[in-house]
Formats: C-alpha cells, structure tokens, sequence
C-alpha cells in the first residue's frame, strides 16, 4: 500500500530515517552503544586478513562503501567483484577468510551462485540481506540483516542506506575485535551512526529545491555524477539511479578520473552532479570541479555549509546538507541522488517503480 504516496519509490524514500534506526539496532546495543553481533550470528574479525565482498547493481556499490569502511575503521583490506565475475573468475582467494555477499532480495542468482563458490572453497561466507528466510539467508554462515522492510520499487532506495548502515557498523565492531577502534572510539562512532535518522529527515528537506533542479535534467540526454573516497561509489549509484528511471544516460566517475577522459564530454550542455562534503577529498574534489567549470558544464554541487563557502565554483548551484562526521556521508548524500532520479523521471513520465525491461529480483544469469 502506497498510503498518501504517490508512488513505492518515494514512500520507500521517506521511510528511510525509521528503517536506519531499525537496522543500526541490530547492530548496535542502543543503550550502551557497544557493536554487537546481530541476534544468533557469530562472527569474530580477529583473525580475519582479508574480505572479498561481492554483489550486483545496488549493492555492489554498497560494497563498494562497504570496502572503504573496512579497510578505513578495521583496517582489513578487501577484494571487491561484481557477482557475475567472481563466480566466474576463479580468482586465487589466497588469504580471504571471509566472504561478504549483499543482497536486497536474497535471490539474485550471480550473487547466490558466488556464495554457493565461495563455501564450495572452503570461505565462511556472510550475507547483508534485507528478505528474512531467503535463499541467501538460509544458505550463508552469518545472516547480517538490513531491517529495511518489503521493497517494493524496482530502483533501490532505503535498502541501499540500511547496507550502507549495516556494513558501517560492521566495519567498527570488526575494529573493535581486532584492537584498531578503542572503546571511547567505539561510543564515539556509534553515536554519530545514531545521528543517522535525524540527518535523513533534512536530507529529505531537500526535495523542493531538488525537484526544481529535475526539470532541468529532464531536458538533457546525458549526465555525469562525481565522487572521490567515500562519495565515489555514490557517484555511480547516482547515476545508476537516473538512469534505470528516467532512462537518461549517466555515469559515475572517481573525480580523479575526469581527465582520463570523460572531460572529452563537458560542454556547455553537460549536467555534471558533484558529490562533494566538507571532507578530506574536499580540495582534489573541487579542483576537479574548477575544470568542469571552465568547460561550461552545469554543475550541482552536494555539499555541507562549509563546503559551499569554501568551494564556491562560477556557475555552480549548490544542494546543501548538514555538516556530518565521515562515516554518514555515503548514507545521507544517498538521498538527494535518490530525489533527483525520482524527481526527473517524474517528469519524464516514466513509470517510477516499475522501469522498462528492469526486474526487482533477476533470478537468471
Ligand atoms: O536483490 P539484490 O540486491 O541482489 O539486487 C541486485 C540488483 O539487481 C539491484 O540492486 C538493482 O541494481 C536495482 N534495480 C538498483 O536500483
């Protein structure tokens, strides 16, 4: 039921601020703010050397997000595939301990026959998986549940920020096991993770001022979405997102990479979204930035306050959020990627939830 919402996508939107919470709790003990093991799970990051994560579309980039939080609270380095190659690639796990798969649906069969690999190799294998007693479920060592709720629209939305949740929770208990993240760092992430909620409310603030951006986008037959670090893989859900609604082409690039060639495309018509918080990439971001600018490209810039005062690039309109410690960027700055898909399809007159020649859960290879 779609209540007063006018379609699944944009109520699975709203709902987000709650499903965070839900999800942060069965990671983290809410009274006392310790990491925990969801209930009956298992799973010690001591002796772990190293994780290869695993996933298709969505929640390979909440993989993605999932690497940099590994590698950068836990320090443990990670190998990242998209499901259909590792099943395939017969790659030499050498000293992967732990396989993680992530799993909206729980039955998508590139991702479940690379779990099925995995174990046939011998890997403990855990899934972040949103759909309880699915095949994923069942079949994996460690059940890492997103308590997103049924989803219903075919474009990803609140399941991807409560991977996003999981997977950073996951990242500081597994520093806490292994001695990188001490207890007052430990309460200290944790509360900040607790903020999550409440900066997805203002993050949904934004849709006014992001719908009026949409009837922009909607006039143009291509766009590209940026990131570096953490906001890189947000790039390329981003335009994941636009593209499997509005059916205008996109792509996601590390603003690193914009010289190596997509800058060949920016022109006076080129819609370039920036996704760029007050962080340590912030600079190289911006200077990226500056190079777009003097090509004539339409830039959107998401950005905290201090972000659009220290940055202010001619031309460039700004979406401003909260300031937010690093560890929620990828989670919050999800959300106005999510409005702008929304908003341009809408004004595409697509079908929001359910996009041409997409299925919610593919089943076949
Ligand atoms: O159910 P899963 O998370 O395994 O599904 C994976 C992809 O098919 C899915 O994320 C797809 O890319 C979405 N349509 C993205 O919005």
């Amino acid at each position: 039921d779609k209540g007063n919402y006018r379609h699944f996508m944009q109520k699975e939107i709203y709902e987000q601020p709650e499903v965070l919470s839900h999800t942060l709790g069965a990671f983290v003990d809410m009274t006392t703010g310790r990491t925990k093991m969801p209930k009956g799970q298992d799973l010690d990051f001591s002796k772990i050397r190293r994780i290869a994560l695993s996933a298709c579309g969505t929640g390979y980039y909440a993989a993605l997000v999932g690497r940099y939080y590994f590698e950068r609270y836990a320090r443990i380095p990670c190998d990242l595939d998209v499901a259909s190659e590792f099943r395939y690639r017969e790659s030499p796990l050498g000293d992967v301990d732990l396989a993680i798969f992530v799993s909206q649906s729980g039955e998508t069969a590139d991702t479940l026959a690379s779990l099925r690999y995995a174990k046939s190799q011998g890997l403990k294998t855990a899934v972040v998986v949103n759909v309880e007693g699915s095949t994923m479920a069942r079949e994996a060592d460690v059940v890492l549940p997103t308590l997103a709720g049924p989803e219903i629209g075919v474009a990803s939305t609140k399941a991807f920020t409560c991977q996003l949740m999981a997977l950073a929770s996951l990242a500081v208990r597994a520093g806490v096991d292994r001695g990188v993240v001490d207890a007052d760092e430990e309460l200290e992430l944790t509360r900040v993770l607790a903020e999550a909620p409440r900066l997805a409310r203002e993050a949904i603030h934004t849709e006014e001022r992001i719908e009026a951006l949409s009837r922009e986008m909607a006039t143009k037959r291509h766009a590209l979405f940026l990131g570096r670090g953490f906001s890189f893989p947000l790039a390329m859900e981003g335009a994941l997102k636009l593209k499997e609604i509005s059916y205008i082409h996109a792509e996601g690039y590390a603003a690193g990479e914009l010289k190596h060639g997509p800058i060949a495309l920016i022109d006076d018509t080129m819609p370039v979204v920036v996704i760029a918080p007050h962080d340590r990439s912030f600079e190289k971001t911006i200077s990226n930035v500056q190079e777009v600018a003097a090509r004539g490209g339409e830039i959107v810039l998401l950005t905290d306050a201090s972000g659009a005062a220290n940055g202010p690039v001619e031309g460039s309109r700004c979406i401003v959020l909260p300031k937010m410690a690093e560890i929620l960027t990828p989670i919050v700055y999800a959300i106005p990627l999510q409005l702008l898909a929304y908003h341009t399809a809408i004004q595409m007159g697509t079908d929001v939830d359910q996009p041409r020649n997409l299925a919610k859960s593919v089943t076949v290879e």
